[in-house]
């Protein structure tokens, strides 16, 4: 039957018609589907046959149809696809919903505090994590079996020589003093280990900035006046500090430097214990046994240190209540300080 011979051909030509662009794919509809089309001519023939004829043309010729329909189509879609593909590529264009990373909010404090110091002429230094006995320790005059050595509960890497994870940045110090002369001034930020239990307001591992200011004449007066400036720039012009009587052993005299905060934000009595005065940080004049140790004459050369705590004050600026927040890396967390 040649009609039968007829659909198999024309379903085998349009298979193989190359459709590129827009004008070959309407010849695709003329040559195939519309009304002159080869599938309307063979429906038409279709139409006058007969008996056993029209049934079995009937169902070969439906499927040419939709094979044929369904080429039509696809090409279609693939062309309305394509004049994106056309374009060339920019690169530089922001993606749609990029998630952006930014700076976690320990080291933006870190990076404020340390902005607010190296304005008035202070850099940074750096020391490891694992401290020898020497630099944690002695050379901060902590004798050996001192009990001031207990202030800090230490994580031991090895004993006999001792080795530790540094318990603080005072460390730095005496690394800086070992190999710059006076004048000194410089900030030490990193982390500090202490073997404590974990709670809302404490946990092993938190980060510390040391400040050290070693030149001639360098007077408690002028550690206080640096601190008030630290305070004022830090929390805001109207600032009020004060200094308490504390101890170091690598300080003296020692202090401990408040801010006064306010009773405002006190609804529980967390932040100032009732008092309004937040506890910012540990300072001192550098004791001159610690100057002579790193080879300064403590009679030429005096100076002062200050150490404070990250997380306590970043705990402040965003009212954070639970320390442990920051160490979680949990991203519904972090992506507030974005
Ligand atoms: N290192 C002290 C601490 O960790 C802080 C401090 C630093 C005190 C410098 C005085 C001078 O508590």
């Amino acid at each position: 039957m040649d009609i039968l011979n007829e659909i198999k051909c024309i379903t085998h030509e349009a298979k193989l018609v190359q459709i590129n662009n827009q004008e070959d794919l309407n010849a695709y509809r003329l040559t195939y589907l519309s009304k002159k089309g080869k599938l309307a001519e063979l429906f038409e023939i279709f139409k006058n046959l007969e008996g056993i004829e029209k049934r079995l043309v009937g169902k070969p010729l439906n499927e040419a149809k939709s094979v044929i329909e369904g080429i039509f189509y696809e090409e279609q879609s693939k062309l309305k696809e394509l004049p994106a593909k056309n374009f060339s590529f920019d690169h530089t264009k922001p993606l749609a919903n990029a998630h952006h990373g930014h700076v976690h909010p320990i080291s933006q404090i870190q990076k404020e505090i340390i902005s607010v110091f190296e304005m008035i002429g202070f850099n940074v230094s750096q020391g490891p994590e694992i401290e020898d006995d020497w630099h944690n320790f002695s050379s901060l005059n902590f004798p050996q079996e001192h009990p001031a050595r207990d202030m800090q509960d230490t994580f031991f890497v090895e004993k006999d020589p001792d080795w530790a994870l540094r318990t603080h940045t005072s460390s730095v110090q005496v690394r800086v003093m070992d190999v710059r002369k006076p004048p000194i001034r410089t900030l030490a930020p990193g982390r500090v280990f202490r073997n404590e239990a974990v709670s809302s307001r404490a946990h092993c591992i938190f980060h510390q900035i040391e400040g050290l200011y070693i030149d001639k004449g360098v007077s408690f007066a002028d550690m206080k006046q640096t601190l008030l400036y630290f305070a004022k720039e830090f929390f805001g012009e109207s600032t009020k500090i004060r200094l308490r009587p504390s101890y170091f052993p690598f300080t003296e005299p020692s202090a401990e430097m408040d801010v006064y905060w306010g009773l405002n934000s006190e609804t529980d009595y967390r932040i100032t214990k009732g008092t309004g005065w937040l506890e910012v940080m540990g300072c001192g004049m550098v004791d001159p046994e610690v100057l002579r140790s790193s080879g300064i004459n403590p009679d030429v050369y005096s100076g002062f240190a200050f150490g404070m705590g990250i997380e306590r004050i970043a705990m402040n600026r965003f009212q954070i209540t639970d320390l442990r927040h920051f160490f979680e890396n949990d991203i519904r967390f972090l992506s507030q300080f974005s």
